[in-house]
């Protein structure tokens, strides 16, 4: 039975909470927030009662094996380093770190502690992603030659999530000063492992094009300046040899949160979808290519992220997404900034 600590106890770690309380094989012994109203009232709901104002403290009292890492982005190095070093199991949020060089530094040091090290990109949840892949790897479509992936939001059209002009949990994700990479930095992550992860292949190398629209007077509401990417576009080039397209954007109005991964091959082509909720596979092949209809296909339910870090716990065998996985997402997102930064230099 794996000891999970929870470390951070805000909106995600709800999700954390429910679903290591419901995994076999794991019980959640104790949380660690800074916030001590939030820390109190997290360990009140989810039953928890060795509860931490600092990681030090709970380290120093160390009765837990693992620990699921929900702070915010930029405390995901500082604190996985610190739980490495104490010889802990970690289950870490995306994105691992703000940049690939904290990443990779995160994914050797987990491997030299020979701890398990997973990192929490929700999406590989959907069964028909895991499906397609299953398919691809089997030859189902033939080889892969062009790959269409989008991750659509539209929370700066609609108020369906509230009103980021008016509210800072959304402001901040708008800012660059405030700690935020965009919409690359935010969804980016998930769209291209997604996009990687279906076509069962690496990405060797991108170009993009990061834009960030002006949507208030002065690009400015009250000490939010919004200088981060609004909406984003990637080509790819992958190690199986094919070529493809890479979106992500909060402008796409008629869409909450929808993701789609399009795989077209040689041999018949496979659609993705889903909401975070529920997903769908459809598949184009055989005769039904000169017609172009689009069959559904069965999808089986799938084990979770949460459900394959306790196994991946108590076999001692690393699950995937690795650290490594997620060090080698964090450098293709690295090269769209870089290549970002390059362009507005020379206008
Ligand atoms: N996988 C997904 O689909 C998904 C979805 C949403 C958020 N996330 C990720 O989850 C992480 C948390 O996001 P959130 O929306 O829950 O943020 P949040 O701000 O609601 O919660 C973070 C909590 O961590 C606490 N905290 C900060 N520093 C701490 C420290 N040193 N020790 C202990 N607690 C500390 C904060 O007080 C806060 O309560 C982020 O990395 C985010 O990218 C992932």
């Amino acid at each position: 039975m794996v000891k999970i600590l929870i470390l951070g106890t805000g909106s995600m770690a709800e999700s954390h909470a429910i679903a290591f309380k419901a995994a076999p094989g794991a019980t959640v012994v104790a949380a660690v927030e800074t916030d001590a109203a939030r820390r109190t009232a997290f360990g009140k709901k989810h039953g928890i009662t060795n509860l931490f104002a600092d990681l030090d403290a709970a380290i120093e009292w160390g009765q837990f094996d693992a620990a699921a890492n929900v702070t915010p982005d930029a405390v995901h190095y500082d604190t996985t380093m610190k739980l490495l070093a104490a010889g802990k199991h970690v289950f870490c949020e995306k994105p691992l770190a703000t940049d690939y060089p904290h990443a990779l530094v995160m994914a050797e040091e987990a491997e030299a502690k020979g701890v398990i090290n997973m990192v929490n990109l929700t999406y590989r949840n959907s069964p028909a992603l895991q499906k397609a892949r299953e398919l691809v790897a089997a030859g189902r479509i033939g080889s892969i030659r062009h790959v269409e992936a989008s991750y659509l939001q539209s929370w700066l059209v609609g108020k369906q999530w509230g009103d980021w002009r008016t509210e800072s949990r959304w402001l901040w994700r708008l800012s660059e000063e405030h700690g935020s990479k965009g919409v690359l930095g935010d969804i980016g992550v998930h769209i291209v492992d997604f996009a990687s992860f279906g076509a069962d292949s690496d990405i060797t190398t991108v170009d993009s094009r990061l834009k960030t629209f002006h949507k208030a007077e002065g690009d400015q509401i009250g000490e939010y300046k919004l200088d981060a990417n609004d909406s984003a576009i990637m080509m790819a080039e992958f190690a199986n040899g094919a070529i493809g397209t890479i979106t992500a954007t909060r402008f796409a109005t008629g869409h909450a949160n929808d993701l789609t991964l399009q795989l077209f091959g040689t041999e018949g082509a496979l659609k993705v979808m889903t909401d975070g909720r529920t997903s769908s596979l459809e598949i184009c092949v055989g005769p039904d290519i000169d017609t172009q209809t689009w069959k559904p296909v069965e999808c089986p339910p799938v084990v979770t992220t949460y459900e394959r870090f306790v196994q991946a716990c108590n076999t001692g065998i690393n699950g995937d997404p690795s650290f490594r996985r997620a060090a080698e997402i964090q450098r293709i997102l690295d090269m769209c900034f870089d290549q970002d930064v390059v362009r507005k230099k020379i206008g």
